[in-house]
């Protein structure tokens, strides 16, 4: 079985025919299977040597162009094709945002099975490129080296990156110089943390042996131009982390809130750990129609701002409120939608799982003055139950934003059973939202669906859709 998995086969001219799932296109071998293809584009003709065979599909990689596709653009960032970020950056924006509205279109017809009104067209990013408003990078003794750099005869210096991994590579860190997802200037300070660990021979993590002080690097940017800069360091060295930090501070005088971690733990996710103030504050402030938002180290925060505010006047429209509803938010997160719609509504009940995103929601509330919202934390499928719903009220909207993964069947059995008028559902993943459509399209009809493009040159896609009451 194992030698069957990895022989290799070449299928010659095969035509890429569509854009799957995770970025990977899609076209047929000559026996009637699917193949995957990363890096190539629907309408490009092809080569393609297998390397894994299975019952149903191949994976391959094209080993020669016979024929471009139309789709095609010149991707802008000298590391496609190696740095896993951007994978359609090498395919036309309005060809991109075809493919994400066929994929919806797709999920809620295969997988949803239930009667769909007309789609409204998918709203497109205006910033195509520098949209987003964090990026993390990862520091590596043993930075991705080149096909060229492996066949040089010369001397390659250290290796030492910082940058992100390569995909399906835990230990390797591509080197970035210029990433096309942050506005500056994020590139200017990640190259200058590494130009000066470099000079000043601060050691690099080392991803086998666990060993090194600098570990990962977090930027946030926002609209208001203030700015934070969280360093992680896997040792406590006071001279060296106090050298770096204090070099950066007085280089980059927009910083606002320059924080640390000493993380020895086997991981490097920071939610675990101590955040420490170095200099500033420890929050920036983003703002959005007059509301601010305080947004802290560990605080989830959309990561397009332009288009969150997109996708929240697509959901406010959506609800439809006139001033004397009781709206649920559900998986309310900071409590973004639910005061981004406040104005509108009687009153707003926000339930979260994490508990410092509501104590974000509620210092957030009250720096905007907004009375009308409460926040509560738990898990959904336990706290929004019959005893909360009559303590604060049957909703007559609800809107819900869930994780990947949907709602809980619970939470759906609850919509169903207390029958709110209309529930906006926003997702980030259309095949679970399907899902959940169909549970409850014995109540509901689907009447307007709008997807929405937070993440321009990846396949990733929003979803807005109205349910109302049969
Ligand atoms: C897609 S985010 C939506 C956040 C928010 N609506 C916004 O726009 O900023 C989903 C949220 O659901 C929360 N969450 C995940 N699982 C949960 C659960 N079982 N119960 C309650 N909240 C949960 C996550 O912590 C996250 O804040």
């Amino acid at each position: 079985m194992g030698r069957k998995n990895t022989d290799k086969i070449v299928f010659h001219q095969i035509q890429v025919l569509d854009a799957g799932a995770k970025g990977v296109s899609v076209a047929k071998a000559p026996d009637g299977k699917v193949i995957f293809i990363p890096n190539v584009v629907p309408g490009d003709v092809v080569d393609v040597q297998t390397f894994k065979k299975r019952k149903a599909y191949y994976e391959g990689k094209a080993v020669k162009f016979h024929e471009l596709s139309d789709y095609r653009v010149e991707p802008i960032c000298e590391h496609f094709g190696v740095c896993g970020g951007c994978k359609w950056q090498n395919m036309k924006y309005s060809q991109q945002l075809v493919f994400k509205q066929n994929e919806v279109k797709n999920h809620l017809q295969r997988i949803g099975k239930i009667e769909l009104p007309e789609f409204e067209t998918i709203l497109g990013s205006e910033k195509q490129f520098f949209y987003r408003n964090k990026m993390e990078f990862s520091f590596s003794n043993s930075r991705w080296l080149t096909e060229k750099e492996i066949g040089s005869t010369e001397d390659l210096g250290n290796r030492n990156a910082l940058g992100f991994h390569i995909p399906k590579m835990w230990d390797k860190i591509l080197d970035i110089n210029k990433c096309h997802l942050q506005e500056d200037p994020s590139n200017a300070i990640r190259n200058e943390i590494r130009a000066f660990a470099n000079e000043h021979n601060l050691a690099f993590f080392n991803p086998r042996e666990h060993s090194g002080l600098l570990r990962t690097v977090m930027i946030r940017t926002v609209s208001t131009g203030e700015i934070m800069v969280l360093i992680q360091f896997f040792e406590e060295n006071k001279e060296q982390r106090e050298l770096i930090l204090d070099n950066l501070y007085e280089k980059f005088t927009q910083i606002t809130s320059l924080q640390y971690v000493v993380n020895g733990k086997p991981n490097d996710t920071i939610y675990d750990q101590n955040v420490i103030l170095y200099k500033g504050r420890d929050y920036i402030l983003e703002e959005m129609e007059g509301l601010k938002f305080s947004i802290n180290a560990k605080s989830f925060y959309q990561t397009n701002s332009d288009q969150a505010y997109e996708l929240y006047k697509i959901t406010r429209d959506f609800a439809d409120l006139t001033g004397n509803e009781t709206v649920y938010d559900l998986y309310t997160g900071t409590g973004t939608i639910a005061q981004f719609v406040s104005k509108k509504a009687k009153k707003v009940i926000g339930v979260e799982s994490v508990p410092e995103a509501i104590i974000d929601a509620k210092a957030n509330a009250e720096r905007n003055n907004i009375t009308n919202c409460e926040f509560f934390v738990g898990d959904m499928k336990v706290v929004f139950n019959e005893a909360f719903i009559a303590q604060h009220g049957k909703p007559d909207v609800i809107i819900t934003d869930p994780p990947r993964d949907g709602m809980h069947k619970d939470v759906v059995e609850q919509i169903l059973k207390i029958a709110p008028k209309r529930v906006v559902y926003v997702s980030c993943n259309s095949a679970t939202q399907a899902r959940d459509l169909a549970l409850m399209d014995e109540k509901y009809k689907v009447t307007r669906v709008r997807p929405v493009d937070m993440f321009p040159q990846t396949h990733h896609v929003e979803n807005v859709v109205l349910l109302e009451l049969r």
